[in-house]
C-alpha cells in the first residue's frame, strides 16, 4: 500500500514538473509578461518544493514501515535486531545512520519486549546492547541523547563496572536485567524507532 501510494505522489510530481518546464519554455512575449511567468514560476517552485518533501517524508515512513515489518511493532516503536557484533559506539551509530537508536527501554512492558524480541531474533545471544551508559558522568547512567533515565533493570549486584565499565547490555540469562560492561567489547544489538 506504501508503495502504492509513493508511486502515485511520484507520478505526480512528474508530471507537475513537465508542466512547469513545458510552461517555462513557452514564447515568452513582452516585459509584462515576463514578470508574470516569473511570479508563476515562483508559485510552480514552491508547489514542487512542497511536493518533494512530501515524496521524502513518505520515503521516511516507508522505510519505517519496512524496519517495523522486518522487526517487531510494540506500543509506539519497533524494534529490528542486528547480528553485529559491534562495540558499543559502533553499535550506536549504526541505528542513528538507520534513524533510530540503540533500545533504550522506558517501562518493564518495554523491556519484556526487547528481551522477547531479542530471544527470537537473536536466538542464543545472552548480551545485546542497550542504549545506556554512564561514560560522562560515573555512576550517572544517560540515554544516547545525554538525558538521564527513570526506569532501570539492573541484575542484582550490578552495575559493578566502576570507570572501566560504562555501557549497559540486557542479559537473556539473567530474564532481562542489565549489567555494565566495557564498550569496546563487541556485542549484538537491537535498534529502536519510534514511529511517528
Ligand atoms: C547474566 O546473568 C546471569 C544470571 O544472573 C549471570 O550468572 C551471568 O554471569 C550474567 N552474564 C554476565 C556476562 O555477567
Amino acid at each position: 500500500m506504501a508503495r502504492t501510494g509513493l508511486l502515485v505522489v511520484l507520478c505526480i510530481t512528474f508530471v507537475l514538473l513537465d508542466l512547469a518546464l513545458s510552461q517555462s519554455s513557452k514564447p515568452k512575449a513582452g516585459k509584462k509578461r515576463r514578470s508574470k511567468e516569473k511570479e508563476t514560476d515562483g508559485d510552480l517552485k514552491t508547489q514542487i518544493d512542497k511536493l518533494w518533501r512530501e515524496v521524502n517524508s513518505l520515503k521516511e515512513m516507508q522505510a519505517l514501515q519496512t524496519v517495523c515489518l522486518r522487526g517487531t511493532k510494540v506500543h509506539k516503536r519497533c524494534y529490528l535486531a542486528f547480528d553485529g557484533p559491534k562495540h558499543f559506539h559502533e553499535a550506536n551509530e549504526d541505528c542513528i545512520a538507520k534513524g533510530g537508536t540503540l533500545a533504550t527501554p522506558r517501562s518493564s512492558d518495554e523491556n519484556n519486549a526487547v528481551r522477547d524480541y531479542g530471544k527470537k531474533s537473536l536466538p542464543g545471544e545472552t548480551e545485546i546492547w542497550l542504549g545506556i551508559n554512564d561514560m560522562v558522568t560515573e555512576g550517572k547512567f544517560v540515554d544516547v541523547n545525554g538525558i538521564a533515565i527513570n526506569y532501570f533493570n539492573w541484575n542484582k549486584a550490578q552495575p559493578n563496572g566502576g570507570k572501566r565499565e560504562n555501557c549497559a547490555l540486557l542479559n537473556q540469562s539473567a530474564q532481562g536485567r542489565w549489567q555494565d560492561e566495557v564498550c569496546r567489547s563487541l556485542k549484538k544489538y537491537i535498534c529502536e524507532f519510534i514511529i511517528p
